[in-house]
């Protein structure tokens, strides 16, 4: 099974989303059983995929490290149960930006692994030890961790990014790393993943899947990765 994961970070209105899901709705994609395609779009947009694209696999980018209660503000895993399969939980961004610590990280694994969401664990190139440390290896197991090393990350320059992904063997080499260190199961990669470079993620045996951020918020440029991976696990599993 491979993974693309968009993710739409904090970006488009409801207006915005909806002439998204028109555009990528006229095409109706094949997606192979072997891909899983999955979408993280803000809260706010959640009941709306639902409502009008109900055969795409959501995800959320966060979730409260609490349970219901009075907790000003956050979203708990409990009001996700119904929406979202997956969560993005210590993304860079928000480890930089929102002070999010690996404790924190860990408490929201368990407020999601509880309500049967499968945590998108982001790790990078020099922390990664430390920013799994507060996991225990069960918790390990039933997520999917994400290689991306901040650097990577596209700058948010008009629709599509133009962020220079880290080179394949970096990644690969830090995969190896992570999956025997840890013994996780599935890691994929993050870090300007678009469609013309889509293939030499999804090629490698290694690399579970991908997690494009800028990408995914361009309909055109979603639906052709879509295709790219398609394309590209057919051709990957093709017997000579
Ligand atoms: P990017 O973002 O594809 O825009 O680089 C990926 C991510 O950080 O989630």
């Amino acid at each position: 099974m491979k993974y693309l994961i968009g993710n739409w970070k904090a970006n488009k209105t409801l207006k915005e989303a909806r002439s998204w899901i028109e555009e990528v709705k006229k095409e109706k994609p094949t997606i192979d059983k072997r891909l899983k395609v999955v979408l993280c779009p803000s809260f706010i947009h959640l009941t709306l995929f639902r409502d009008q694209m109900s055969e795409l696999t959501l995800g959320c980018q966060d979730l409260s490290p609490y349970g219901d209660g009075a907790y000003t503000g956050q979203v708990t895993a409990r009001m996700m149960r119904s929406l979202v399969e997956y969560t993005i939980l210590g993304h860079s961004e928000r480890r930089r930006y929102f002070q999010e610590t690996e404790i924190k990280v860990a408490q929201k694994a368990v407020q999601a692994l509880d309500n049967g969401i499968t945590p998108i664990i982001a790790v990078d190139a020099d922390n990664w030890r430390r920013q799994l440390n507060a996991l225990d290896e069960g918790m390990i197991n039933k997520s999917i961790l994400m290689y991306e090393p901040p650097e990577a990350i596209s700058k948010q320059i008009g629709p599509i990014g133009k962020g220079e992904p880290a080179p394949i063997d970096e990644v690969k080499e830090a995969i190896v790393k992570i999956k025997k260190e840890t013994e996780a199961p599935t890691v994929i990669y993050g870090g300007s993943v678009k469609s013309h470079n889509i293939a030499i993620f999804l090629e490698e045996p290694l690399i579970d899947g991908v997690l494009p951020g800028s990408a995914s918020l361009n309909a055109a440029e979603w639906l052709k990765m879509i295709r790219m991976a398609n394309q590209t696990i057919i051709k990957t599993t093709e017997t000579p």
